[in-house]
């Protein structure tokens, strides 16, 4: 089958290729895995840096690996101890084992149905991301109706689905972004800070947010996040998996922070990656989905073919930095189907 893959660290516009004669993802017939003809999947900049080898020295992987996480097709088999899904079945999901192929397979609890309002392109931007940002917001960061929040890096694929979360638990919202600043106020957020023009910790100091979420910014966003949360129960949760320079700088940033702000009546958080064991949070999230007040957001060059030259025109936007939302590829593209 057709994937996008490396078979060892480096630059992605060096590492990744388009393999036409990968082995095809298959399923044991005793298990409770599905396989799913992939319509549409998504990649995020942190899938740029596993590429890159940003995390090796943490998760050893098996290499030839598949790029990215997030699909959205129809079941193709199902194993003997699956019962939600048939064949034939439009779900949405996360495969851990890589998602830029023709067929991935993985158990049945990593899927949910598609949302029927929604084409397979934009719910491929969703499974990953919008499970993130609900478990931060909800799970990590406790925010409760009517709270504070500041959401830094709001404009990416994470970002743009957790102001909207945000806003549809009446929280007011405070955000960043620079290009995409007009985006994010389109999303509903309150009032929407250029980092490239402030520093929002100077902004913002004071301001006793409940919740300071960073989808993006690393040990900056540690460090400053004090200067602006309620210095009495004020939640701090990233999900950035940041490289830091020096000995100091690390324990500062993985103790010094997080101690110093426990004993000032902070929280602080590392989310290293869903938390898949909680399947009610993605059925709640397929249903706001479903309900229209939950809108993926698709970044202006999206969708990309499944082509070498699609692949490379990808890799050359995710380097940017500066995508707005989710990188979705047509998979399905290839067979002529409609999306
Ligand atoms: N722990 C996990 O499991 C996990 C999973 C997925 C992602 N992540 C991490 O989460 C982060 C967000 O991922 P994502 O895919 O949602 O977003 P993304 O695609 O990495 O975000 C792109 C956006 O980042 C903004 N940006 C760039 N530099 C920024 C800065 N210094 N401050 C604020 N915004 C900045 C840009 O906004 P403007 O163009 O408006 O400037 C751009 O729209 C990444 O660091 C990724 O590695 C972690």
């Amino acid at each position: 089958m057709k994937a996008v893959v490396y078979d060892a660290w480096g630059p992605p516009q060096e590492a990744l290729d388009l393999d036409q004669r990968f082995p095809r993802a298959f399923i044991e017939k005793d298990s409770d895995n599905v396989l799913v003809k992939v319509m549409a999947a998504s990649v995020s900049y942190r899938d740029f840096r596993e590429v890159r080898g940003d995390f090796k020295s943490v998760k050893s992987r098996a290499m030839p690996r598949i790029l990215g996480t997030e699909v959205s097709g129809i079941v193709e088999a199902v194993g003997e101890r699956c019962w939600k899904f048939r064949p034939g079945d439009s779900v949405i999901g996360i495969v851990p084992d890589g998602a830029m192929a023709e067929y991935v397979s993985a158990p049945e609890m990593h899927f949910v149905r598609k949302p029927k309002n929604m084409s397979h392109l934009h719910a491929a931007a969703f499974p990953m991301c919008g499970l993130l940002a609900f478990q931060c917001l909800y799970k990590y960061g406790d925010l409760k109706e009517g709270e504070k929040v500041l959401i830094l890096n709001a404009s990416g694929g994470v970002g743009s689905l957790a102001v909207q979360m945000a806003k549809y638990k009446k929280a007011t919202v405070y955000a960043t972004a620079s290009k995409h600043v007009e985006m994010v106020e389109s999303l509903g957020a309150d009032e929407v800070l250029d980092y490239s023009k402030c520093n929002w910790w100077e902004q913002l100091r004071g301001y006793n947010f409940d919740l300071v979420l960073d989808f993006g910014v690393g040990y900056s966003a540690w460090k400053h996040s004090e200067m602006v949360l309620n210095p009495s129960g004020g939640r701090f949760v990233t999900i950035v998996p940041d490289t830091v320079d020096g000995p100091v700088e690390f324990f500062n940033y993985m103790v010094g922070i997080p101690m110093r702000s426990f004993f000032a009546g902070k929280r602080y958080t590392y989310v290293d990656g869903v938390d898949l064991s909680n399947y009610d949070h993605f059925i709640y999230i397929s249903k706001i989905v479903q309900s229209g007040k939950l809108r993926p957001v698709l970044d202006p060059d999206s969708p990309f073919e499944f082509t070498p030259r699609g692949m490379r025109a990808m890799v050359d936007k995710l380097a940017t930095k500066h995508t707005r939302g989710k990188l979705i590829i047509n998979v399905a593209c290839s067979t002529g189907q409609s999306v």
